[in-house]
């Protein structure tokens, strides 16, 4: 019998891939969002309306249905997946929460990460309100036999996303050869991971009875400086030099106070992992896609309509006070 897949939310940006993958695994898959999903789903998914965070509604959605694995893919605090406790330890032979490498502590008191490297976050909204939803699942899986698995990527991507926070502004600056800011000197070193290997290394760990009461950090090998990454976008854009222009992080959340939170407690730190776990659960795992392939990709797609090419001129002009400086 193929494997019963349901999702909770998931119908983005890494929960599609996983929903491509799971097709060729020959799963079953039962995906359920508030609206109709704005990716493509394999043709054989069943998809369902509503809210997960509700407890009644998804008690009525489901009925007595059971499921292999259940995948939240939606939970950003406690309050998101309180309900999923009592509901899924019956009827899921594995509960899966889709955390977030962001939990650990910055700076990383050891490198390479691991998964008993040290959950603390304590400023930055979205990885505390991880660490809390995993430190409440975890004692579902001690007190009420919630068969859990905690599943974190890391920096994942996909043709629709550029993973630098300047976005298609840096592309277009560095083709009109004006500076962009790279925060700190552009050496501290950054893991990124294409969606389609992230589904691939994630399916073997779905369904797989080794994985309960366990976490796994998902992330690749491709092991990039944040000049590197700049370089292989320009590269991919037609630029063979772009001008990359240092400052602190300091400095920039000076003038550009939205990029303050996340760079101060997360990018600015170098961010390794080990990835013997992984491994073990996923054998033979090993990424396809590089991101000198992957940058191809993001290029070829923003390329396809005017839309995608935002410029943000407030950035921009940020850009430009950092440059000239005071
Ligand atoms: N991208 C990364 O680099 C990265 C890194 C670390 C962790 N993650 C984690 O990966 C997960 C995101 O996965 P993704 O990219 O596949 O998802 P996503 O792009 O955030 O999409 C979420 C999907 O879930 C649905 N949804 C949201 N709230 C819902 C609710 N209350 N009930 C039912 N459906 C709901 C949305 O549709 P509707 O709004 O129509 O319901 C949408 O289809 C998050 O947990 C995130 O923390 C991502």
């Amino acid at each position: 019998m193929s494997l019963r897949v349901l999702f909770l939310g998931g119908a983005g940006m890494i929960g599609s891939a996983v929903a491509a993958e799971l097709e060729q695994a020959d799963a079953s898959l039962t995906v359920v969002t508030r609206s109709e999903p704005k990716r493509v789903l394999p043709l054989g998914t069943e998809t369902l309306r509503g809210d997960v965070r509700s407890g009644e509604q998804m008690r009525e959605l489901l009925g007595a249905r059971e499921f292999d694995v259940v995948v939240n893919w939606v939970g950003f605090e406690p309050d998101h997946i309180r309900d999923d406790v009592d509901l899924y330890r019956e009827r899921a032979g594995q509960y899966v929460f889709i955390s977030t490498c962001s939990v650990f502590a910055r700076p990383v008191p050891q490198l390479p990460i691991t998964e008993s490297s040290p959950r603390r976050q304590a400023v930055f909204g979205y990885g505390t309100g991880k660490v809390a939803c995993e430190v409440f699942l975890e004692e579902a899986y001690r007190e009420k036999n919630l068969p859990l698995t905690i599943i974190r990527p890391f920096h994942t991507y996909d043709r629709t996303t550029i993973p630098v926070l300047s976005g298609w502004t840096a592309i277009e600056r560095m083709r009109a050869d004006r500076g962009v800011i790279v925060h700190g000197d552009g050496t501290s070193l950054w893991t990124l991971m294409h969606s389609s290997d992230f589904a691939r290394a994630v399916v073997p760990i779905l369904g797989n009875q080794h994985a309960i009461g366990e976490s796994v950090n998902v992330v690749s090998g491709d092991i990039l400086s944040w000049d590197q990454i700049h370089t292989t976008l320009a590269a991919a854009a037609g630029v063979r030099i772009p001008k990359l222009v240092h400052r602190s992080s300091e400095s920039i959340a000076k003038e550009y106070p939205g990029w303050g939170e996340v760079l101060e407690h997360d990018f600015r730190h170098s961010m390794l992992f080990d990835s013997s776990k992984l491994q073990s659960l996923s054998p033979g795992f090993a990424p396809r896609v590089s991101f000198s392939q992957g940058a191809r990709e993001i290029v070829a797609y923003h390329e396809e309509s005017s839309d995608r090419r935002r410029v943000n001129t407030e950035l921009d002009a940020a850009f430009d006070r950092l440059i000239e400086g005071p």
